[in-house]
């Protein structure tokens, strides 16, 4: 079957450049034009506007993952020799559940090559490896975010590494905001499925075939065995689950009312800033996936007062433990992985 980008195809006759993709004032054109008006680019006299230009995360396109997870990989056999069934994403304030592995392993991100320590505040930055509930696990505490600049490629790394070290399944955390004007802070949504609105992805580049493939089916990316799982476990807890769509922004700034609104009418139940490129990536290099969202305020324009990080980290510590309950659960119970999931 041919993909998008199949040669192949027909070209687009608006594919070709023409005087109107010339940029007024600039000299230069869009696209391959060989009627290109000056090769001297403006900014090349100011070169601090130059680095401002092309500064940025450096890509990690998904054929240079391979290498870097070799030595991800041997960084971490350096300490533990823990092969985990599940890995699992701890997100905004929901650290605490680090505090309940048996016998860690803490290595702090910036100890592992090619990462940076986190910046985010409420992620401690630390990558875990230990037993709970008597079940061999990874944990990340805290995650790496687009909007700290950092590519698409490093985002993904955590859950490419648990998949390398043996983790079958992946269990994502967030913190996020009520999109359904029924969800106030302390709801537990499991996903269905996600609203990728980042205008990123993590297979963009070169692939490496020996991860994964290169148009990754998403259907079902949410696994519905693990969501009938987590629902089990909420039921056993005595902890109400709801059940809806994640919708994933770049961030960092919070939405605007209309744009809550926007997402409403386009099927979201929740949005936060992370979560969707860990998913795919998972998903690619097969694992099977799963999350919960805690919201931890009713989306913005809803309440009439402005968000706040800090409200954001304080119902995380409120509903954190509950959610705690039924991660462990849930990995006591977890089912054994399907055939090719
Ligand atoms: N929007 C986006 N991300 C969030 C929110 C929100 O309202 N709350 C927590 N993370």
């Amino acid at each position: 079957m041919s993909g998008p980008d199949d040669p192949g195809r027909p070209r687009p006759l608006d594919d070709r450049p023409t005087d109107c993709d010339r940029h007024p004032g600039v000299g230069t054109s869009v696209g391959p034009s060989s009627k290109r008006a000056s090769a001297v680019n403006p900014l090349d006299a100011i070169p601090q506007a130059r680095t401002l230009v092309t500064s940025g995360a450096s890509p990690i396109p998904p054929s240079d993952q391979p290498a870097r997870l070799d030595a991800l990989e041997a960084a971490v056999r350096a300490r533990s020799a823990l092969v985990p069934a599940v890995g699992i994403v701890l997100g905004s304030g929901l650290g605490g559940l680090a505090d309940d592995l048996d016998d860690p392993v803490a290595i702090p991100f910036a100890e592992l090559p090619g990462w940076p320590a986190a910046t985010a505040p409420g992620h401690a930055g630390r990558l875990l490896l230990g037993h709970l509930a008597d079940t061999p696990v990874v944990m990340l505490q805290g995650r790496f975010h687009v909007y700290e600049g950092n590519d698409p490629g490093l985002v993904v790394q955590p859950v490419l590494l648990f998949a390398r070290l043996g983790a079958r399944v992946v269990l994502l955390t967030n913190a996020a905001g009520g999109v359904d004007p029924g969800y106030g802070p302390g709801t537990l949504m499991v996903i269905a499925d996600h609203l990728n609105l980042t205008g990123r992805t993590p297979l963009l580049g070169p692939n490496a075939d020996a991860i994964g493939p290169r148009f990754q089916d998403l259907t079902d990316a949410w696994s519905p065995r693990l969501r009938a799982a987590l629902r089990a476990a909420g039921a056993a807890e005595g902890v109400t689950l709801a059940e809806g769509i994640y919708a994933g922004l770049l961030g960092p700034q919070y939405e605007t009312p209309a744009e809550v609104r926007m997402l409403r009418t386009r099927g979201a139940d929740a949005d936060g800033m992370s979560t969707v490129l860990e998913c795919i990536a998972a998903r690619w290099a097969g694992l099977e996936v799963c999350g919960v969202s805690l919201v931890t305020n009713a989306g913005a324009g809803y309440s009439g007062v402005p968000l706040t990080h800090e409200e954001v980290l304080a119902a995380g510590a409120e509903a954190g433990p509950r959610l705690a309950r039924v991660i462990r659960r849930f990995v006591a119970d977890l089912p054994a992985a399907a055939p090719g999931a």
